[in-house]
């Protein structure tokens, strides 16, 4: 199905000029970029963004590092695009993602990890509204 999910280029991504790169490889596995702005996180926008993870011992690192740098906000639409999505991003530690993919290319750990993408279809359509309004993504 013809689905759409949420994508961040992550500080550490931006920091070494990897939009393009990263952008190319999304667009060659069939993900079209329907919406994208570069931001630069608030506190706020972080701990709610990953309010899943507050329990988790690294939440504060993660919020630190979210808001350390521009990140670019994007939605992504695809077949099938959560899962593909999920495909070119490769593992959360690039030390387990596969050849080819954004997060073995360039992802320096398992937080400096270039990109973040949605995990279902709830989520994709939760993140999607948290950073954009309809109008901004064009179809
Ligand atoms: P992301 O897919 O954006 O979702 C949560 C983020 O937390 C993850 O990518 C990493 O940037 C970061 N993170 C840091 N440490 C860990 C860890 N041990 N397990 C999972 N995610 C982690």
């Amino acid at each position: 199905a013809l689905e759409r999910t949420f994508s961040i280029i992550k500080p550490d991504a931006t920091r070494r000029n990897l939009t393009g790169k990263i952008n190319a490889k999304l667009e060659a596995a069939g993900l079209r970029i329907v919406a994208q702005k570069r931001i630069r996180m608030t506190r706020e926008n972080a701990e709610t963004f990953y309010g899943v993870h507050k329990e988790r011992p690294f939440f504060n690192d993660l919020c630190d590092f979210m808001t350390s740098g521009p990140v670019v906000v994007q939605v992504l639409e695809g077949e099938n695009a959560i899962m593909k999505n999920r495909e070119v991003m490769g593992a959360t530690n690039p030390a387990d993602a596969a050849e080819g993919t954004i997060r073995k290319e360039f992802a320096e750990n398992i937080e400096a990890n270039s990109v973040h993408g949605s995990d279902s279809q709830a989520n994709a359509a939760i993140e999607i509204a948290y950073f954009f309004s309809g109008s901004e993504i064009v179809g």
